[in-house]
């Protein structure tokens, strides 16, 4: 884990911001001590997708309730975010993120993951990780203990368990397998096919598989990312995802790409993705969401800017429904450094957040009407 900023690097953050301080609060009648926040500095929030705020694990909190909890009694927001979307790769309930994530081609789940501590200004990522169930975490390591931003494949897992995580042999559940060996019988028969149509045929496989309700939309690209800002103005991120269902073994999406998946500016904002990976790679939509913000955008319409972009990059007829736009989904959820907080999507969608109001789920301002499928 990352450790809480030092002295100096606290008083120069709080300095050159010009920022407020979350202090412990008075003791409680439970004996437990409340956190209390000086107005002075941005209100503590954190926002994440939707399943930041649908699974426990079995435990009582979502990922944005743990985080925001941890941020507001003094945790390092960075610590705070990665234990909050631990909660989500642990759980094998989310079929898009660390155990139980749908696999690649082969049948084997390979993980993604980046994470960026805004006041240190250190980044760390890991790609096509197998193994260990959560990537966010040794991302967080190959940022703490690494002079390097993204380690990959059997060296990022030789990483892991030099770091002390523990390598276990498949991630799959009994779920994901069935999925999985489900795909496999669909897409068998095409295998006598010209390679550009075994590909339209594997992706219309797997597009049917969701349109049959054997697979949450959501969990097709899915990817939980987690944004959060504290009382001192400290803004961090994180995504993680076992990428897309039956992936081409190797194949690395955005999740783990700085700029893609996730991109903080410490003194400006911070921007992560769900969605179809390609299409924000292409486009590097947290960074262009980001640099909106420091334009002076607001998070909703930097976040729809980006998405417009996507939008003009996608000319594929393949990637294109019956209206002519685009057959996917992708969502961006940005937060700025004065704490305001947006969550846009192709389509409409939710995204979670938590702040002094409580955790809840919120719709996304959507760029376009009806499904990405219609
Ligand atoms: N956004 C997750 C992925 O495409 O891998």
């Amino acid at each position: 884990m990352t450790p809480n900023l030092d002295r100096r690097e606290f008083l120069q953050v709080s300095a050159a911001a010009g920022l407020g301080v979350a202090l412990p609060g008075a003791a409680e009648p439970g004996g437990s001590r409340a956190p209390q926040i000086l107005r002075s500095g941005p209100r503590p929030v954190v926002v994440a997708s939707a399943n930041g705020h649908r699974f426990t694990n079995g435990g009582t909190l979502t990922c944005v309730a743990l985080a925001f909890d941890r941020i507001t009694r003094g945790a390092d927001v960075l610590d705070a975010l990665v234990e909050g979307v631990s909660i989500v790769e642990l759980d094998p309930a989310d079929h898009s993120v660390g155990f139980g994530g749908l696999p690649n081609a082969d049948g084997i789940v390979q993980l993604d993951a980046s994470c960026m501590h805004g006041p240190r200004r250190r980044a760390g990522g890991v790609a096509c990780l197998e193994g260990v169930r959560t990537p966010s975490q040794v991302a967080q390591s190959v940022l703490a203990h690494t002079d390097h931003h993204l380690l990959v494949g059997k060296d990022a897992q030789t990483f892991a368990r030099q770091m002390g995580f523990t390598i276990e042999a498949d991630l799959n559940t009994e779920h994901s397998r069935r999925l999985w060996l489900d795909w496999k019988r669909r897409v068998d028969p095409q295998h006598w096919l010209d390679p550009e149509k075994r590909i339209a045929a594997g992706r219309e496989a797997g597009l049917q598989m969701v349109r049959e309700g054997l697979i949450d939309p959501d969990h097709y690209y899915g990817t939980i990312t987690c944004n959060g800002l504290n009382a001192r103005g400290e803004l961090c991120g994180v995504t993680t995802t076992s990428g897309l269902a039956w992936k081409i073994p190797g194949r690395v999406g955005d999740s783990p790409i700085l700029g893609a998946g996730l991109y903080v500016d410490h003194a400006v904002g911070a921007a992560g993705s769900t969605g179809r990976g390609e299409a924000n790679l292409y486009c590097l939509s947290a960074f262009f969401a980001v640099e909106c913000l420091r334009r002076g955008m607001s998070p909703k319409d930097a976040g729809l800017e980006a998405l417009r972009r996507v939008q003009a990059a996608t000319l594929e007829k393949r990637l294109l429904n019956a209206r002519g736009l685009p057959n996917f989904g992708l969502s961006l959820y940005i937060l700025n450094a004065s704490g305001e907080v947006a969550g846009v999507s192709l389509y409409a969608s939710r995204y979670a957040v938590c702040d002094e109001n409580g955790p809840r789920l919120e719709p996304t301002e959507a760029l376009f009407p009806g499904r990405a499928l219609d």
